[in-house]
């Protein structure tokens, strides 16, 4: 059996606020002043028992508010960027959500600067390279989402790609139509959350007017066979996130995970994180987990790995030279 820990991974679906650990939490807290409602790191961890995706949000918004300096979001992000190398991430495309910081009166630049900062940082100290992927909170307006964008433009060559994330039920891709065309326009990629709680019409819908280069979860897209036959004609990636989806109860158990069936579908599924401080595991924890629940074969593993790369923003040059060194890899094993 492949060790998955130790495959070359690129990691797409990470929300850099959900890599906010409670001791960590606790640590910022205190050097920010801002007294916490858990008396303790084990009373927060305990109260991390999620019945749908809302009633992780509120945790997880609150969890962030004690993030106030460039120095907060610097720690945050390069302990993410130890923990990912440690399971040989060799590339993180990471989530931010500017709303929920600037909401508080966080300045962007307080946000953006303190995590590319540490992008750097981190890139020197791990060799981890990443790219940053700005989301617009889908359960604001609009012209919130529009207003953010306003203050992205100056990091245009910071921030990578718009995202679509928070709270999916009523909140429709085609609610932020006009603020991704202006997006597009002025030269960020495109991504979207759609069908982890939502409909397949809303992975439609964040292709045909989004115009997204990856869906973010899009495990509710096996309802729906076009949508299957279109997902895999296209070869649009999927960033699936196994151990998140039990948490949030999208799916009852891991045995039940669709990441199976979405690999034997033909379609281009990657294996991700996304909110690891709070839903039990790592990247690593999600393939070693999921490969034990659904019976992954080692090709199955080495094909998500080799995905992971595939489905990045990264130079075409920089790819081939990852998924030659999966090849390499798996070849030593096999004696070849
Ligand atoms: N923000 C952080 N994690 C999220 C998730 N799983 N779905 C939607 N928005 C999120
Ligand atoms: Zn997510």
């Amino acid at each position: 059996m492949i060790d998955a820990l130790k495959l070359p991974k690129a990691e797409l679906h990470l929300h850099i606020e959900g890599t906010f650990e409670p001791e960590l939490i606790f640590t910022i807290a205190e050097r920010n002043r801002i007294p916490l409602k858990y008396a303790s790191v084990d009373a927060l961890r305990a109260a991390y028992r999620f019945t749908d995706l809302q009633s992780f949000l509120d945790i997880y918004y609150a969890g962030m508010n004690v993030l106030r300096t460039e120095a907060d979001y610097f720690d945050l992000t390069l302990a993410y960027l130890k923990r990912a190398r440690a399971q040989n991430v060799r590339h993180a495309e990471i989530f931010f959500d500017p709303q929920a910081h600037t909401s508080r009166g966080v300045a962007f630049e307080t946000v953006v600067e303190g995590i590319t900062a540490a992008l750097r940082e981190g890139q020197a100290r791990f060799d981890i390279t990443s790219h940053l992927i700005m989301c617009f909170l889908r359960d604001q307006s609009a012209s919130s989402a529009m207003e953010t964008l306003d203050l992205a433009i100056p990091y245009r060559d910071r921030i990578i790609a718009v995202g679509l994330d928070s709270a999916e039920r009523d909140n429709p891709p085609s609610k932020f139509l006009t603020v991704f065309d202006r997006a597009r326009a002025e030269g960020f990629l495109t991504v979207a959350h759609a069908g982890e709680e939502g409909p397949p019409e809303y992975v439609w819908e964040a292709l045909d007017l989004l115009h997204v280069s990856r869906i973010d979860h899009g495990i509710r897209s096996m309802e729906d066979p076009q949508l299957i036959e279109r997902l895999r004609r296209q070869r649009v990636p999927l960033t699936v996130c196994p151990l998140s989806n039990v948490r949030l109860h999208v799916i009852p158990d891991l045995d039940h995970h669709p990441l199976k069936r979405m690999l034997d579908a033909g379609l281009v599924a990657t294996v991700n994180s996304d909110d690891p401080a709070y839903f039990g595991g790592y990247v690593g924890e999600n393939f070693v987990q999921a490969a034990a629940a659904l019976q992954l074969t080692d090709y199955e593993l080495v094909t998500l790995a080799r995905n992971s790369f595939e489905a990045s923003f990264i130079d075409d040059v920089t790819k081939r030279k990852f998924l030659e060194e999966i090849d390499a890899q798996v070849s030593v094993r096999a004696g070849r």
